[in-house]
């Protein structure tokens, strides 16, 4: 292709744009020259991230594939633009059909071609991540449904957004997934995309979108707590099954929706059959057909009773008398300290106790307080979904007990302004002031979470790897405050937790000053449990592993537990050739 042959003299006249959404420009060449579609960016200067999503949009083009996506032919560069050039399908943007409800038929008729259509992405090992209106293209006369904007799309089965400022999270948060928002703690996959899809077909078939917000964190409020009102309430001519069938698709939590998109497809096309026999949907049981395509081992823990009860006697303990404690879990990496502890977190639920969770990072060490933000981030989080009169219940404890110093703890949890507001900046202290100010904040703040009728548990994970500021909170936390109804839990390696580790030294300093202090040493799995664990891994696997092998799942996981203890076993059985 020459040089000027997208940009001629007459400027875009060779474009029909169908579709612009932020700087993105999705148009069809329309000079009868070549039929094919143009991603082009509308800024003169695009930023960086723009240029990469073009780019990688371009990298897939081997895996998507024409039958259901908008196949990418060549990446161009022209006049100093790049100029993602697509397979042109006919037909158009979803979005530019959207306006008013859908009739059901068409609906359905719509909603499976795009169900199915994002079924062969998954299959093909694909993530989405942006599907929306704009990036379905429809045609009218066929009814075929291509997918395109596959910009951040991923080939990871499972990643992790960080919770981010949402103004800088890819995707467009009208339609994202709660765990794509960075603020769950789970993982995005396949199940993120199915959430996306819920939106799309709300709109589909309302007219309107599940949620309205007035800014980037009320979307992300929206997504993560509310709950949306039912299509059929919304509308009253839409059937209660197909209602149901979008409300699982937006559950909040990926494991209560839909697991597949074929299990929607199919549930979709029982009720188009019968729409089209008889005018009417009778009630069916949702996802007979919703067989999820990867294995999830089950979570379950071997032989660790003797230890959760020990954390669950602490806790009780906290519950009666109010007085602080400490618990150290330690022992080899992979060994179960994570898993042993997270145990408590499915008997801490509200209203008994609350439970909070951040993990050190290797590479972070740099960012004071990272890993507190996280875990006061996973106790702000649930707050925002309660009612007015709850909330406001937390606003005036929060307000009152930080005072003029609010801002301390929302640059910390930036969440924490949905609920107090934002707050006005502090005076400027000397280092030394600065941080003392910022330790008496904090213990007021979590005061106002570890209280008599709902005890907190703080469990802060990888402290071999805790920063510096951290560690000088921590003392403070235990030793000179007057804080109660705490208990906090550290999970960390002994064997990177030498006698001259900073961890080590504070520790001695704590229990010399008195705080109450147990410790759990976790040792290998005892031979019984560690058959138990070999025995139904086994049948698990010769039961899975056709299915691992159709589908490139991986079992993930145990391995290093497992690894570990027969290696020890082995070792105590004087049987060397024993191996996992
Ligand atoms: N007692 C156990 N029974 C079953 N699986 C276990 C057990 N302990 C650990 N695991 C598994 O081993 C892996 C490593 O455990 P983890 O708790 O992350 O170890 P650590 O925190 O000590 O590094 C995890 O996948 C976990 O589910
Ligand atoms: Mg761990």
């Amino acid at each position: 292709m020459t040089q000027s042959s997208w940009f001629g003299a007459d400027g875009h006249r060779r474009f029909q744009v169908l579709w612009q959404d932020g700087d993105r420009v999705f148009c069809r060449r329309v000079d009868g020259e070549r039929d094919v579609l143009a991603v082009l960016l509308a800024a003169e200067h695009p930023a960086p991230a723009a240029l990469d999503r073009l780019a990688h949009e371009y990298s897939l083009k081997d895996e998507l594939d024409g039958a259901w996506a908008v196949r990418p032919l060549e990446l161009e560069r022209d006049r100093g633009r790049t100029i993602l050039v697509l397979e042109d399908p006919g037909g158009e943007p979803l979005g530019r059909l959207l306006g008013g409800p859908f009739e059901l038929g068409r609906f359905l008729r719509l909603a499976i071609g795009i169900a199915a259509a994002l079924g062969k992405a998954h299959q093909r090992g694909l993530v989405h991540k942006d599907l929306k209106p704009a990036h379905i293209l429809v045609n009218r006369t066929t009814g075929e449904v291509k997918l395109t904007g596959f910009g951040i799309a991923s080939r990871l089965l499972r990643e992790r957004q960080a919770p981010e400022p949402p103004e800088t999270i890819a995707g467009t948060l009208a339609y994202m997934a709660p765990e794509q928002t960075g603020r769950m703690n789970r993982s995005i996959d396949a199940r993120s995309d199915l959430y996306a899809l819920g939106v799309t077909l709300y709109q589909m078939l309302t007219g309107s979108l599940p949620f309205t917000a007035v800014d980037p964190m009320d979307w992300v409020h929206c997504h993560i707590a509310r709950k949306p009102v039912p299509p059929s309430e919304r509308l009253e001519n839409v059937p209660a099954q197909v209602s149901a069938i979008i409300m699982k698709l937006l559950a909040k939590t990926a494991e209560e929706r839909y697991q597949t998109a074929a299990g929607v497809a199919s549930d979709l096309r029982r009720c188009l059959a019968q729409w089209e026999a008889q005018d009417y949907i009778d009630e069916f049981p949702l996802g007979r057909q919703d067989t999820p395509d990867r294995l999830r081992i089950p979570e379950k823990l071997y032989g660790r009773a003797r230890e959760v009860d020990t954390l669950l006697g602490g806790f009780d303990r906290v519950i009666k008398s109010g007085a602080p404690e400490l618990v150290l879990v330690s022992g080899y990496s992979g060994i179960g300290k994570s898993s042993v502890v997270n145990e408590l977190h499915k008997v801490l639920v509200p209203p008994r106790g609350l439970f909070a969770s951040g993990k050190f990072d290797q590479y972070k060490r740099d960012i004071p307080y990272a890993t507190l933000a996280q875990a006061f981030h996973s106790l702000v989080r649930p707050l925002l979904g309660k009612s007015d009169t709850e909330l406001g219940g937390w606003r005036d404890a929060l307000l009152e007990t930080l005072g003029p110093n609010g801002r301390l703890m929302t640059d910390l949890v930036p969440e924490l302004k949905l609920i107090i507001g934002d707050q006005p900046p502090v005076p400027e202290l000397p280092p030394q002031d600065a941080q003392r100010r910022f330790q008496l904040v904090f213990r007021r703040f979590i005061s106002v979470f570890a209280r008599p009728e709902h005890p907190l548990a703080l469990f802060l994970d990888d402290l071999q790897w805790l920063d510096a500021a951290t560690l000088d909170l921590l003392e403070d936390l235990l030793t000179r405050s007057d804080l109660q109804h705490l208990m906090l839990i550290g999970a960390y390696r002994d064997n990177e937790v030498d006698a001259v580790h900073p961890l080590r030294q504070k520790l001695d300093a704590v229990k010399n000053a008195g705080a109450k202090v147990a410790e759990i040493t976790l040792a290998p799995l005892a031979q019984e449990h560690l058959g138990l664990l070999i025995a139904d891994r086994a049948s698990l696997r010769a039961g899975a592993r056709g299915v691992a092998r159709a589908t490139g799942a991986r079992e993930d996981g145990r391995k290093s537990v497992l690894r570990h203890s027969v290696r020890l076993f082995a070792r105590r059985r004087g049987n060397a050739r024993l191996r996992p």
